[in-house]
């Protein structure tokens, strides 16, 4: 008989952006799953408030408040969760901003902002917990990307090329990584509303241009973002690696 139970029971779980709308979603759904968690973000205080969500819930996890942007942040990351839980089954790279301009405008501080957390501070990540998995011959990564990678939206350059980096980053490291049974994959959504996206739907027109090209009709929910990741982070998932899973209600079909 097949078992349709998607558990996360006996695994361990690094999260960073633990924290935002989407993070935290995906923080109680894995930890609902039965997942022992390491949770990451910069604010300590908000890690506290969902430290004791957790507690509430009866989720076993600890939490480090950290920049992963400064140099060696990723490692040290990496190497406290090791040594609070001793492997990383799965990781998920969760932590992301967005600084919107025009291109014409665009700064040099905002496009290393964008790209720094965005890109390279996840390949960074994906470098010290894949040499862990490569020692174990294990692993699954799961990094969210963003339909922007697949499609433009105005006043993102740097963001949508950050994502589209993440595209990349993650077919290159299924490919060099499979056969130490690493599954490497990402997960796009659309808009999703959380404090990213707040203050963008304040603006009447393009709250109506977004919703205008979803073909299902409305934005995201935190919590269907979650549960492709669970998915993904499941041995259900074992046979796909390399893969962009867009949650975006359609907006790429057009
Ligand atoms: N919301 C959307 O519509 C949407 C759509 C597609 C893709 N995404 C992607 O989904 C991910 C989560 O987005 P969200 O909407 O949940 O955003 P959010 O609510 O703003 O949360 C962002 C998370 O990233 C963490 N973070 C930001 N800068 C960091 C840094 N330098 N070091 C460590 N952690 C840092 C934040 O930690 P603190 O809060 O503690 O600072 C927070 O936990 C991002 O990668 C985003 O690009 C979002």
């Amino acid at each position: 008989m097949m078992n349709t139970n998607l558990s996360l029971k006996d695994k361990t779980v690094l999260i960073t952006g633990a924290t935002g709308g989407i993070g935290e979603a995906i923080v109680s759904l894995m930890g609902s799953a039965g997942a022992t968690l390491f949770i990451s973000g910069t604010n300590e205080e908000k890690l506290r408030g969902l430290s004791q969500r957790l507690k509430d819930q009866g989720v076993d996890h600890h939490f480090k408040a950290l920049n992963l942007t400064e140099s060696g942040a990723a490692q040290a990351l990496v190497d406290e969760c090791l040594q609070k839980m001793e492997r990383i089954d799965v990781l998920v790279n969760c932590a992301g901003i967005n600084r919107t301009q025009l291109a014409e405008d665009v700064t040099e501080e905002n496009w290393d902002a964008v790209h720094s957390i965005n890109l390279k501070s996840m390949f960074f990540i994906c470098q010290a917990a894949g040499r862990h998995m490569i020692e174990r011959r294990s692993g699954k990564i799961i990094n969210i990307s963003s339909q922007t990678g697949t499609v433009a939206i105005p006043l993102r350059a740097a963001y949508c090329s950050s994502k589209a980096g993440v595209d990349q980053l993650t077919r290159v490291l299924a490919l060099e990584w499979s056969k130490y049974n690493i599954n490497v994959n990402a997960v796009a959504p659309t808009f999703v509303e959380t404090p990213m996206t707040k203050k963008m739907f304040d603006d009447a027109d393009f709250k109506k241009y977004v919703l205008d090209s979803i073909p299902l009709g409305r934005m995201a929910k935190p919590e269907e973002i979650a549960y492709p990741v669970l998915f993904l982070a499941t041995e259900y998932a074992d046979m796909i690696t390399g893969h962009v899973m867009l949650v975006d209600g359609g907006w790429t079909i057009k």
